[in-house]
């Protein structure tokens, strides 16, 4: 008894001293038996109910004080709806030690326990009295309760799982779930808990996996997932992936395994696996007709290019040619001019000196001779001016003596005398002076382009301008005609034109013509100065 409870609340109840008789008989073995006891302990009037005393323990673990407990019944520390079991049980007689069961009580601060009562009948001061030791169970219950609902949701879990779940000691299974009789197909507990690794697994990887689960019962650190084959009693062969961990079934060592059913998965495995090699494969093949389709590609590319080099070569030899030609053609015509002009002209100049002569000596009465010498000389001045004419048309001597202004203004003055079209020339600056090959190139483009005003244009008048702007010459003829069409620019036929253009590409110049239907038509041709042309030449050597 501790300090707070004297054994004196124990030994007396008020006013009546109780306990003469029953600590005669033996005071020390109850003090120590009621005192020390660990578990609460009370004696209780079985008429009134009433605490006529309580031990150091129950004081304890109730909260009430001594005092109040002996101000108390056994009523004030049972749940209001126990009252009437609690009434009636202790109405029913017995005799000596009653284990009463087990009872809820409430503590002071309102908390319920449960405990296991022991009492026992006894005679008190006349009056029937119960002895009572309380065991409080209520941690007992409580911890009873929450494994009772742990195994109840293992159960659950283990029993509505997917996964087969078998517990083994020595590989024979001693616990299954509905799912493991599933997967294996059969039918009965029994099946599943007599079955042998044998009976489940095909040949080739019983011995595997038994290994396996021997080691995992040792607690060998090893590969916990792994796969095998089993037969199922229908003869379907399944593929499955065991997981185990080693535990302890009944105090022997044993080994928890969950199975899966990953057969389904392997096929699609499988499936996914064959369609992807399919599709490498394919696209290994589409690769290997690109690559080929591309290499043919190539091959046409480098084949196109090898044509327009070709192309561009003999373009380029045809301009040479075409330069070469031309050259040709002026170095000819100049000499062909001079010769006929100077070797023809002389020769008739001294023919007609000659027939001069004649004509002098001739008799006053020869007068039919006379006549005849007469037309002959005639005849020789109109050869000579014919000479001249077509030394002219071949190579205008002025263009050689006196350079490109001068032979347009006279080749102006001559068109428009000869044409009646009405000509204008103007130039800027006043004096320009062109190299003889330029010349030669402009003139005759000139000379082409009058003579198609002539023959196509139908126009009144001629505008024709000659400039040198910074760095280029810049020939132009505009006419009042009916205008050029695109088709007889386009068309490949026009010889003249292309002439034009051929001229002026060994100087890297460029002949541009347009026209306006019923409006005219202008040609404008550009030559940058300053560069030779090896090629080219047109002056008189
Ligand atoms: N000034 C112009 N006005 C209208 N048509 C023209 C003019 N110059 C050229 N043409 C047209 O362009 C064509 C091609 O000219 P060209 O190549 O010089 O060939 P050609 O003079 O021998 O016919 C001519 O047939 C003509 O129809
Ligand atoms: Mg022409």
């Amino acid at each position: 008894m501790t300090a707070k409870t004297p054994i004196s609340r124990v030994e007396t109840l008020p006013d009546r001293p109780w306990t003469e008789e029953m600590l005669r008989e033996s005071a020390t073995q109850f003090q120590l038996l009621f005192e020390h006891n660990p578990h609460p302990m009370w004696i209780t009037d079985l008429e009134t109910l009433r605490f006529l005393a309580v031990n150091d323990a129950a004081i304890q673990h109730y909260g009430y004080s001594g005092e109040e407990f002996l101000a108390m019944t056994l009523k004030d520390i049972s749940p209001p709806e126990d009252i009437p079991a609690l009434l009636e049980s202790i109405s029913r007689p017995t005799h000596g030690l009653d284990r009463a069961g087990t009872r809820r009580h409430l503590t002071k601060n309102g908390t319920l326990l449960e405990v296991e009562l022991t009492s026992h009948t006894l005679s008190f001061a006349g009056r029937r009295a119960a002895l009572a030791l309380a065991d409080d169970i209520t941690e007992r219950r409580r911890a009873e309760r929450s494994l009772k609902e742990s195994e109840e949701h293992y159960r659950a879990v283990v029993e509505n799982v997917a996964d087969a779940i078998v517990i083994t000691v020595d590989t024979t299974p001693v616990f299954a779930n509905n799912a493991f009789l599933a997967l294996h197909g059969l039918v009965d507990m029994s099946q599943a808990l007599g079955s042998s690794l044998e009976q489940l697994i095909i040949p080739g990887d019983a011995p595997l996996v038994k290994e396996r689960m021997l080691a995992r019962q040792r607690g060998d650190p090893g590969a916990s997932v792994y796969e095998y084959r089993i037969r199922r009693t229908d003869g379907d062969v399944r593929t499955v992936q065991a997981s185990s961990v080693a535990i302890t079934h009944k105090g022997e060592p044993a080994v928890l395994a969950v199975l899966r059913d990953i057969t389904e998965r392997r096929h699609a495995e499988a499936a996914l696996r064959r369609a992807h090699e399919e599709l490498e494969r394919g696209v290994q093949e589409r690769t290997v007709e690109l690559s080929q389709a591309i290499e043919i590609l190539q091959e046409q590319i480098a084949e196109r290019h090898k044509a327009e080099d070709h192309l561009r070569r003999s373009q380029e030899q045809l301009h040479a040619l075409s330069t070469r030609l031309l050259s040709m053609l002026e170095e000819e015509r100049i000499r062909i001019a001079r010769e006929t002009h100077d070797e023809l002209g002389q020769a008739l100049t001294a023919l007609k000196i000659a027939l001069a002569w004649i004509r002098q000596r001739l008799p006053a009465d020869q007068k039919p001779v006379q006549d005849k010498a007469d037309q002959m000389a005639h005849l020789i001045d109109t050869t000579v001016q014919a000479i001249r004419r077509i030394a002219t048309e071949l190579r205008p001597r002025v263009l050689d003596d006196l350079g490109l202004v001068a032979a347009l203004e006279w080749h102006v003055r001559e068109f428009q005398d000869r044409t009646g079209v009405a000509c204008a020339f103007t130039r800027s600056p006043e004096d320009i002076v062109v190299d003889p090959a330029r010349a030669t190139t402009l003139f005759r483009i000139c000379q082409e382009a009058l003579t198609n005003v002539a023959r196509h244009a139908n126009a009144t008048r001629i505008d024709l301008s000659l400039t040198q702007a910074g760095a280029a010459l810049c020939l132009e003829v505009r006419d009042d005609g009916r205008g050029i069409s695109e088709e007889a620019m386009a068309d490949p036929k026009s010889l003249g034109l292309m002439g034009m253009r051929e001229r002026v590409l060994p100087w890297g110049g460029d002949v541009h013509i347009r026209g306006i239907q019923g409006r005219g038509t202008v040609v404008s041709v550009h030559i940058p100065l300053g560069k030779k042309e090896a090629g080219l030449s047109g002056a008189p050597p």
